[in-house]
């Protein structure tokens, strides 16, 4: 019943399909695709509502409620200068300066000094320093959301805290 011109248009027709298929994609390659991540040069977009933290046990609280925060939340025998300083030094002096006073090296590049040792910082509630280095700064700070866990974080807060009561 087959003749062999119609094997040969049934394997041309095999062929054409399946090198199609791989040019275009079955529609379910493109829904892989079409997903809420960010993609390539999109700016980052807030946390999608119900969002939990990698370690999957704590939500993340808005950033007003964590401003409100009054004191470290940190057990304070787990608090340790040594290891703030440590963070610190790693991750906010280079522009907050090592003695936290606004002199940090990238300051000499054109950045705009902060200096967390001024009455203003110090009249801040702990929460809204914690809060800082989790969402950033409201006009350029970066986040330390994903350097800072929340327990470096607060080892951070506690050190500012330290050092502001220091005279230089
Ligand atoms: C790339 C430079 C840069 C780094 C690194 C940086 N900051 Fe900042 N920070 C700023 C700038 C600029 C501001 C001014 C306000 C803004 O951008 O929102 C600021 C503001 C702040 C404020 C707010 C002061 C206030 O009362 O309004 C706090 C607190 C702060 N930084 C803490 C930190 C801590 C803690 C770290 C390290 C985890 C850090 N910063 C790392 C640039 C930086």
């Amino acid at each position: 019943m087959f003749g062999k011109i119609n094997v040969l248009i049934l394997t041309t027709l095999i062929i054409f399909i399946s090198a199609s298929m791989q040019v275009f994609g079955f529609p379910w390659n493109y829904d892989m695709w079409k997903q809420k991540s960010i993609k390539p040069y999109e700016m980052p977009m807030s946390y999608p509502k119900g969002t939990v933290t990698i370690d999957g046990k704590t939500n993340p609280i808005e950033r007003e409620k964590m401003e409100a925060i009054t004191s470290n939340q940190l057990d304070s025998s787990k608090l340790d200068i040594k290891k703030g300083k440590e963070l610190f030094m790693i991750n906010c002096a280079v522009c907050h300066g090592e003695k936290a006073d606004g002199n940090g090296p990238i300051i000499k590049k054109g950045f705009y000094p902060v200096n967390l040792k001024t009455q203003g910082v110090k009249d801040r509630k702990d929460g809204y320093i914690f809060a800082y280095i989790r969402y950033g700064g409201k006009v350029m700070m970066p986040s330390y959301r994903e350097n800072l866990s929340e327990e470096q974080a607060w080892q951070v807060v506690n050190y500012i805290r330290h050092i502001q009561n220091q005279s230089d």
